[in-house]
């Protein structure tokens, strides 16, 4: 979704500002904009395009001390100079930045345009710093103002205003994230932690409804009546190299080979004599668990899926939903139902909405985060931290394969917990799991996916199968491909193909057959049917599976592990194939088009 930043200071804030948008341009890149306040007036820059894009358009003149910034990913009205934030009053003396969607603005602007107001853009933003003009107008301060405007609007979002002549920088949230970041010298106010880590990490999380009123040294937050509440300041262990680029071309390839220092710092200390340690759920924590639903959205749905095929394996009743999907037909739940959402932001909207309803119904819900302090941590009876430390490029990488990890932990406990055994195999696969870190190195360091990555590209298609947890991994495979090389792609369970998509399959149609070591012959049997209409088979699998790997044309191998476990290295191999892909017809691999990370709308 949108980024939204803010930095009040003694000093000059342009130059921070932009850097901060910079960091939060995986929240949205379709255009920018800042506005600066210097003591008398404002001076407002905004346009179409990236971050950088303004940055040439800036020139002298827009400096001061306290300033707002976006990065949009649009909703209400196309990318356009006007649509881009800051949106101001019609005095230009309120200026605002806006992330979510207010859903009763039609109304709130028909009233406003009847009072006189004009309006610029086709935003349902824009409505905000005009309320506020009216509240300015009655005679209120800029506080009051700002706390009139915001109760009146429905919907979700999370807001930031400055006024002229004001050193304040006030700010508001309602089912959209907003952290404050406490500096030395400034202060700071960001969608997420990753704006403003080089300066500060000691972040405090506001909460929907609070009011912040924000100076270059204090801050003090109110409830919608005015009244003071205190909201606890944390520290942030994200180290600010994390979210950086360094020497790599993109983020994502940074990522992808980050996920062996995630997975040693997601399994850390949780893995002792042979056993599961999970800080915050001792054994007996799930014994009144009967049944397990995971709610989550794309990447993060095929995580969950996986986390369901771990626990089915073991006799427990599980299933997974895509969360939107979950909302048009809410499941059966009762205090004996375990809701899991997977969400590394912990912001995604539909998983949130479908999180509520769980625990509105009666639920016990957890959240298998990546952020502390997120929504979904803090909405949640209990969270799990996946520990992958922050994640820039949009397409998901180590959260995924540190999110899986996580769920092997998880499902140990579970099965233990609801069936009064541990899982069958449960000591080699756990000694598998702490030498997956080990493993995921080998495949990062395997050339081979970036020198066979191009030979298929301009195909009619790209094709995934697998059976088991590779089924999960052939649906994230397919949509890791086509959401950064915007290739047509599509995964399948093996099994399925002959029920329809074989139709599809050409020598035109590369297909990875996806194998963990079990059902072999199966699989082998798949790969079979789609060789014989001649379409070129990349197999990729452990370095044991000989037959597999022996009858395709290329073959991608991983290290040989656990079966519960090497779909998790599959997987890594497949990320380097669509970013090596994607690489070679120069896609904006970190920014894809029409995608942002953390959808904070439903
Ligand atoms: C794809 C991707 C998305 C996210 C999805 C859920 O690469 O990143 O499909 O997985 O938007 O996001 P979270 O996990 O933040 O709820």
């Amino acid at each position: 979704m949108c980024g939204i930043t803010a930095r009040v200071a003694t000093d000059d804030s342009l130059v921070p500002l932009l850097e901060s948008l910079h960091n939060l341009e995986y929240r949205g890149y379709d255009s920018a904009g800042i506005a600066m306040s210097n003591g008398s007036g404002l001076n407002i820059c905004k346009q179409e395009g990236e971050v950088a894009d303004l940055e040439a358009e800036l020139t002298d003149g827009r400096s001061g001390p306290i300033g707002i910034g976006h990065t949009r990913w649009s909703t209400h009205g196309p990318p356009s100079d006007s649509n881009a934030h800051p949106h101001t009053d019609c005095s230009g003396r309120v200026a605002v930045v806006h992330n979510g969607i207010i859903e009763n603005y039609d109304s709130l602007k028909r009233s406003l345009l009847k009072a006189g107001h004009e309006f610029e853009s086709e935003t349902d933003t824009e409505i905000i710093p005009h309320l506020v003009e009216s509240g300015l107008e009655s005679g209120l301060d800029a506080e009051a103002a700002f706390r009139e405007a915001v109760g009146q609007l429905e919907g979700s979002y999370a807001v930031a205003m400055i006024v002229a002549g004001d050193p304040m920088v006030y700010a508001t949230r309602n089912g959209s994230p907003l952290v404050v970041g406490l500096g030395e010298t400034a202060n700071y106010l960001a969608s997420d932690v990753p704006a403003f880590l080089e300066y500060t990490d000691r972040v405090i999380y506001l909460e929907d409804d609070d009011l912040l009123t924000l100076s270059a040294n204090s801050h003090r937050i109110t409830n919608s009546d005015g009244a003071q509440v205190s909201r606890p300041i944390e520290t942030v262990d994200w180290d600010p190299e994390d979210a950086e680029k360094g020497s790599y071309d993109h983020y994502m390839l940074k990522e992808i080979h980050e996920q062996p220092v995630a997975l040693r710092q997601t399994l850390h200390g949780r893995i002792e004599d042979g056993d599961v340690s999970l800080d915050g759920f001792p054994p007996g924590t799930f014994e009144d668990i009967e049944r397990v639903q995971f709610v989550a959205c794309g990447t993060s749905y095929h995580a969950g899926m996986y986390g369901e095929w771990l626990l089915n394996k073991d006799g427990v009743e599980a299933n997974t939903y895509i969360s939107s999907e979950y909302m048009t037909t809410p499941q059966p739940v009762d205090e004996s139902t375990l809701v899991v959402g997977v969400t590394q932001s912990g912001e995604t909207a539909d998983t949130l909405e479908a999180l509520r309803s769980a625990r509105e119904r009666g639920a016990r819900t957890l959240a298998l985060t990546n952020v502390m302090g997120s929504t979904a941590a803090r909405t949640c009876d209990d969270a799990l931290f996946i520990r992958a430390g922050p994640e820039i490029g949009v397409a998901a990488t180590k959260t995924y394969s540190s999110q899986v990890a996580t769920l092997v932990l998880l499902a140990e406990r579970l099965v233990r917990d609801i069936t009064g055994e541990p899982t069958a195999d449960h000591e080699a696969r756990l000694e598998a799991l702490a030498n997956l870190p080990e493993h995921v190195e080998t495949v990062t360091e395997d050339g081979r996916a970036a020198r066979i990555s191009e030979r298929w590209l301009g195909d009619a298609g790209h094709f995934f199968i697998g059976r088991g947890p590779a089924y999960s991994v052939a649906l994230e495979a397919a949509l890791k491909f086509k959401e950064i090389t915007y290739e047509h792609a599509e995964g399948f369970a093996a099994g399925e193909l002959k029920h329809g998509p074989l139709a599809l399959v050409t020598e035109e149609t590369p297909v990875f057959a996806i194998g963990t070591g079990a059902y072999r012959k199966r699989l082998q049997s798949n790969v079979r049917e789609v060789k014989s209409r001649g379409a070129p088979v990349i197999a990729v699998a452990p370095r044991s599976d000989e037959e597999l790997l022996d009858g395709a044309s290329e073959y991608l191998a991983v290290p040989a592990t656990h079966p519960d476990l090497v779909s998790i290295l599959t997987n890594v191999q497949l990320q380097l194939v669509a970013y090596h892909a994607a690489n070679a017809m120069n896609r904006a691999i970190d920014k894809p088009r029409n995608l942002a990370k953390s959808v904070t709308v439903e």
